[in-house]
């Protein structure tokens, strides 16, 4: 695993079901942020559970902890479809509590879900980005991803046109 500077004591492991309220907590921020998703309405801590188990099918889902407290989490998902030759794709999403950032979580989180994804034998992990998310795009390309190319007016947010970035890194030790 990379090591990376961190001022926090931080530790990842997988997802738990005992993490379905702080997961909740860290959505929901990001659904008021309106920085990274369309969805407009709260999730639950239920419906967290349900994402957790849908999670331990395949697709790998880390939470970082530090001093006992879920400052955030990585999780891939499918991308691109559920045919055979998608199986080795996953978007990556990531996202720290906000009493955490700027601390190295994020760059912890996207470290480790890298490397789960190769132990999990994926051949790349794809993130989209909506444009202004500035410390997003900085902390995947820092992460070694590089810029595929921008999808414009991509969905709409709240009345909103939103451009998406779409960042790529891939995983030659599965390519072969
Ligand atoms: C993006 C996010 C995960 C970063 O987490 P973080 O723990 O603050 O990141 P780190 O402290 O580990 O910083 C790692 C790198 O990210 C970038 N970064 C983080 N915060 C930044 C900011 N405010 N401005 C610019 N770059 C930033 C930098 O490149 C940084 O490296 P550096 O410190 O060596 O310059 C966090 O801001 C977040 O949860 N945002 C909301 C959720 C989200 O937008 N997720 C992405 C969509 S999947």
């Amino acid at each position: 695993m990379t090591t990376i500077t961190s001022s926090l004591d931080v530790q990842l492991r997988s997802v738990s079901p005992r993490d379905a309220a702080a997961l909740a907590r860290l959505y929901n921020h990001g659904v008021a942020s309106r920085l990274f998703t369309y969805v407009t309405e709260e999730t639950t801590p239920e419906r967290q559970f349900e994402v957790i188990d849908e999670a331990k099918l395949r697709y790998p889902f880390l939470v970082a902890v530090t001093d006992g407290q879920v400052a955030g989490y990585a999780r891939l998902s499918p991308y691109g479809g559920t045919r055979p030759w998608h199986r080795g794709l996953g978007e990556v999403s990531i996202v720290v509590a906000p009493e955490f950032r700027g601390q190295g979580v994020g760059a912890r989180l996207v470290s480790g879900i890298v490397d789960a994804a190769r132990d999990a034998g994926f051949w790349k992990v794809v993130s989209l980005i909506f444009e202004p998310n500035m410390p997003s795009l900085s902390l995947f390309r820092r992460a070694g991803f590089r810029d595929v190319g921008v999808y414009e007016r991509h969905g709409n947010l709240h009345g909103t046109w939103v451009n998406v970035v779409i960042l790529e890194r891939l995983i030659l030790e599965n390519q072969d």
